[in-house]
């Protein structure tokens, strides 16, 4: 998401409900993504930004290269609304190698534009007005607006730290007539957090209760660390029946500024899905699809190594913060750490995110702008981002450890 609040203040909510034309706004509490205010402080300051969650490297040479060729051999007009054959072939035989579905790529995998635009058609699929969908909070802060958009209610279930566990009780309760969709998202941005079978379960439980559908957000599916197994929906065929699973090329390829992802789901709900999609973006980009395609089906080794990849950048990073004065909990999934400040500091991690670009020139996220209930101000956590080099790590952590 991009942010873009002019604000000096981190926050996502900004103030007025008409813009000064006197437009009424379907947004009022929502103003610049926090990742964006972050990263133009960072900039503005000269700060080494460990904010937003994006690589200082590159994707892989042959994948670049792949995509050069497309682009200058001819591949540069429309390709169809649900994405390329080649690249949904290409999904869905990893998808059954990795996790044993087996989605039709004709009828089940629609390419978006990013991660984003696939988690906006699926909320806009299936939330009609007043309807109820449940988010856990710290949650990715696109999913509450599109749900507003469409009318619907956003019921948050907040998860506290260290663990940042689903109380699933807690989720049972918030269940009523009206709720129609529950968001996941493993591993999870901000937290590091990846779910466990008994999450599954409970999941499981409530959604053939009540008929629920589910978002999930994998776009960090294969960055997990410490030989745990990610938990994709397709696994499972009974919640797969009710799922649309996400992912993004941006997270896997090191290319986040392509904005390509994609969106597996049964056919029926796939069919509800690219309508909007259709829509939204109609389709994206050529060239780009057909460097993916054959890069996804020549080197499975790309996607099936990256959470050993990571996980020498967050071994490095936590390792050199062990002088520090932070509490750091590894990270167990996603390209973030957590980092606790309680033992040196009582600032809001509002202040403190501020504070330490402005005067320590080290820019990262506060983690309770995610919560909708205010009680998360008295967490004492920032997030940094570790999909940098070795080296910007290293002065990262020097700076650290000097606070
Ligand atoms: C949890 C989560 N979901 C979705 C996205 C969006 O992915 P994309 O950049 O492919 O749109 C992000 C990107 O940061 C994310 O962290």
């Amino acid at each position: 998401m991009a942010d873009s609040q002019a604000s000096s203040q981190p926050s996502s909510k900004a103030s007025s409900q008409q813009s000064e034309q006197g437009l009424q706004s379907k947004l009022p509490e929502v103003g610049t993504t926090i990742f964006t205010v972050m990263s133009a402080l960072a900039a503005e300051e000269g700060a080494l930004n460990l904010s937003q969650g994006f690589p200082d490297f590159d994707g892989p040479p042959a994948l670049l290269e792949r995509v050069q060729y497309y682009l200058t051999h001819g591949y540069n007009q429309y390709p169809p609304m649900m994405g390329i054959a080649a690249l949904r072939e290409a999904i869905a035989v990893k998808v059954r190698n990795l996790y044993g579905a087996d989605p039709d790529p004709d009828t089940d995998i629609t390419i978006t534009s990013g991660g984003t635009e696939a988690l906006f058609c699926a909320i806009a699929a299936v939330v009609q007005p007043d309807d109820e969908v449940i988010v856990f909070d710290p949650a990715y802060d696109s999913y509450a607006p599109v749900v507003t958009l469409q009318g619907g209610i956003t019921r948050h279930v907040a998860m506290s730290p260290p663990a940042y566990r689903v109380d699933w009780d807690r989720v049972a309760d918030l269940i009523t007539p009206r709720t129609r969709l529950i968001i996941t998202n493993t591993p999870h941005n901000p937290t590091g957090t990846v779910w466990a079978q008994d999450d599954i379960e409970a999941l499981r439980t409530l959604v053939a209760k009540y008929g629920l559908y589910v978002l999930a957000d994998e776009v960090y599916e294969h960055i997990i660390f410490d030989g745990l197994e990610h938990v994709s929906l397709c696994r499972y065929p009974d919640l797969f029946e009710r799922s649309f699973v996400v992912s993004s090329f941006g997270k896997t390829y090191h290319t986040t500024g392509w904005k390509i992802g994609y969106c597996v789901a049964p056919a029926a709900l796939t069919k509800e899905f690219r309508k909007i999609h259709q829509f939204v973006t109609f389709t994206s980009n050529t060239p780009v699809q057909h460097g993916l395609a054959d890069f996804l089906r020549d080197h499975p080794e790309h996607h099936l190594e990256l959470g050993g990849f990571y996980q020498q950048k967050r071994d490095l990073f936590c390792r050199l913060l062990e002088g520090s004065r932070f509490d750091v909990a590894p990270s167990a999934g996603t390209y973030f750490q957590l980092l606790g400040y309680e033992r040196f500091s009582d600032e809001l991690d509002t202040d403190l995110a501020l504070r330490l670009t402005r005067e320590a020139k080290i820019a990262s996220i506060p983690v309770s702008i995610f919560y909708e209930d205010a009680a998360a101000e008295r967490y004492r956590v920032l997030r940094f981002c570790f999909c940098k080099d070795d080296e910007t790590l290293r002065q990262g952590a020097e700076i650290l450890c000097g606070l």
